[in-house]
């Protein structure tokens, strides 16, 4: 179960130093700050964090176009990995989903990252297509993933398996 006081919120503009410096643990092409400014300033983009206590241990975001999702980032601080702070924020993304009229969603993983793909495919994100040499530094393909359906009744299920796994409360039982 995750701790009590990790809470997932939207990413505002100060937010972006402590991002950037999760994301130069995690990524070999980091986003600078004027693409994060951008991005927070879109809206089509939504960008939230995960902060346990005062820490932000990690950030995700997605792009809407029209009813297509597409997971563009998912980051946790490397000290933090293992915790389930990514499975939180995907579940927070999808949920974001479906409330904009989301229809499906889509992203691409490095195709030797075999844990992320299992991270994906718990929310029912299945491979699709390979992007050939997608990723530069170091080289690697890319798995295409997609989520059918995302605004039907099985999706929800499964949210709710993972929420109820990780011990989150339903979407209704929020206050
Ligand atoms: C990918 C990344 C965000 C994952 O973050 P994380 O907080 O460590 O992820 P979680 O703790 O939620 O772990 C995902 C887990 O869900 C697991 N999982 C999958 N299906 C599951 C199920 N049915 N029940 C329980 N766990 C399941 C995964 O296998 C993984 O388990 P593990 O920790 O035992 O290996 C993080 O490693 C990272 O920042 N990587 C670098 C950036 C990156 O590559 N981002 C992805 C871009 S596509």
């Amino acid at each position: 179960m995750l701790a009590a006081s990790l809470v997932i919120e939207p990413m505002a503009n100060r937010h972006i130093d402590i991002v950037r410096a999760i994301d130069d643990r995690c990524y070999s092409s980091p986003w600078g700050a004027a693409t994060w400014r951008t991005e927070l300033a879109e809206e089509t983009r939504c960008h939230v964090v995960a902060r346990k206590g005062d820490e932000i241990v990690g950030h995700a975001g997605l792009l809407i176009i029209l009813d297509e999702i597409h997971v563009t980032t998912v980051a946790v601080h490397p000290d933090h990995q293992g915790e389930g702070f990514a499975t939180l924020l995907v579940l927070h993304l999808l949920d974001h989903a479906r409330s904009v009229g989301g229809a499906s969603a889509t992203l691409e993983v490095r195709a030797s990252d075999r844990r992320t793909q299992r991270l994906y495919a718990r929310f029912g994100f299945q491979p699709a297509g390979v992007r050939q040499n997608y990723y530069a530094v170091p080289v690697d393909d890319a798995i295409i993933m997609w989520l059918h359906d995302l605004d039907g009744s099985e999706v929800g299920e499964r949210l709710d398996v993972v929420r109820s796994e990780i011990g989150v409360a339903a979407e209704g039982d929020r206050t």
